[in-house]
């Protein structure tokens, strides 16, 4: 040992490495954060990989310990301290874990910009007889323009609590979006009244409806007799989505899918969202059609 303290040794631990070059580099500090909680996680699985045969950790997923915790094999358990470590990084945004099925989407008050891949205890079933094993791990840069799939065969509510239209034009609305207005401010049944949200923007108006259901209206109006909104390029698209999510999507006499296009920016009415919210607008629509 001689006359220096253990703590002023030159060992160059990989810790010390990644800190000295994080600040060499003058950057976020991000990647540092990232390989730091790596490390840990990695120290920790070292720590797990040491002890399983006291800690009875050989092959037991699915049991249950004397506190009442699953007790979980040793590769279950390394992949949930590397989800962890990771996520509490604020380094990461997609993870792919060799255990996992699907890629894992960071929540997004935790997100960074690093995708990292990983399997968390390559060649695990070779734990029981003390064979080496290790955590593999690679790190990439998110690549702008990557979409991502984080929900699959998205379904929309039956009937929502929103409502959606340019409220503006009221002065031009015919009379079935009227009454059906109406209808939603002041329910008839005694149920408690709509909320009113409209962005001004179909994208971000159709994409709230299909997440949490109810309505969005571009009707025709006394000024724009066709509505506004293009058939090929927004209507369409927007209609195929909303029914393929199980919504119904109308021009208020035909599903927006069924009008035959006529010029390339024809404008159509569009009413769409959930089936039981589009579909009370339709009858409030043949309603007012009848009592002409
Ligand atoms: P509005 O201002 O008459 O209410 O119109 C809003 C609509 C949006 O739903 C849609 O995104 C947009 O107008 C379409 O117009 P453009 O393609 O010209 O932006
Ligand atoms: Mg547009």
């Amino acid at each position: 040992m001689g006359d220096r303290s253990p703590f002023e040794t030159d060992m160059l631990t990989l810790t010390r490495y990644v800190m000295e070059k994080g600040r060499q580099a003058k950057g976020t500090g991000e990647l540092t954060q990232l390989l730091n909680s790596m490390l840990t996680a990695i120290k920790a699985i070292s720590s797990a990989v040491r002890k399983a045969g006291l800690a009875n950790l050989y092959g037991i997923a699915g049991s249950v310990n004397v506190t009442g915790d699953e007790v979980k094999k040793l590769d279950v358990l390394s992949n949930a301290l590397v989800i962890n470590m990771l996520q509490s990084s604020y380094s990461t945004c997609v993870l792919v874990s060799e255990e996992n099925k699907d890629a894992i989407i960071t929540a997004k008050e935790k997100r960074g910009k690093y995708v990292v891949c990983f399997d968390p205890l390559d060649g695990s079933s070779n734990i029981d007889c003390l064979a080496s094993i290790g955590t593999i791990f690679a790190i990439y840069r998110k690549a702008l323009g990557e979409f991502v799939l984080v929900e699959k065969d998205v379904k929309i509510k039956k009937k929502g609590k929103i409502y959606s239209l340019n409220e503006g034009y009221a002065k031009y609305f015919d009379a079935a979006t009227t009454e059906y207005v109406q209808k939603k401010k002041f329910p008839e049944d005694g149920s408690a009244p709509y909320g009113a949200r409209y962005v001004g923007s179909m994208v971000a108006d159709v994409h709230r409806t299909l997440v949490y259901g109810g309505i969005f209206l571009y009707p025709a109006n006394q000024k724009s007799p066709k509505g506004k909104l293009r058939l090929l390029y927004e209507c369409n698209p927007v209609a195929y989505i909303i029914e393929q999510a199980g919504g119904l999507a109308t021009t208020g006499t035909q599903p927006v899918l069924d009008v035959k296009p006529e010029t390339i920016h024809q404008r159509v009415p569009l009413i769409l969202g959930s089936p039981d919210d589009v579909q009370e607008y339709l009858t409030c629509v043949q309603k007012n059609q009848a009592g002409r």
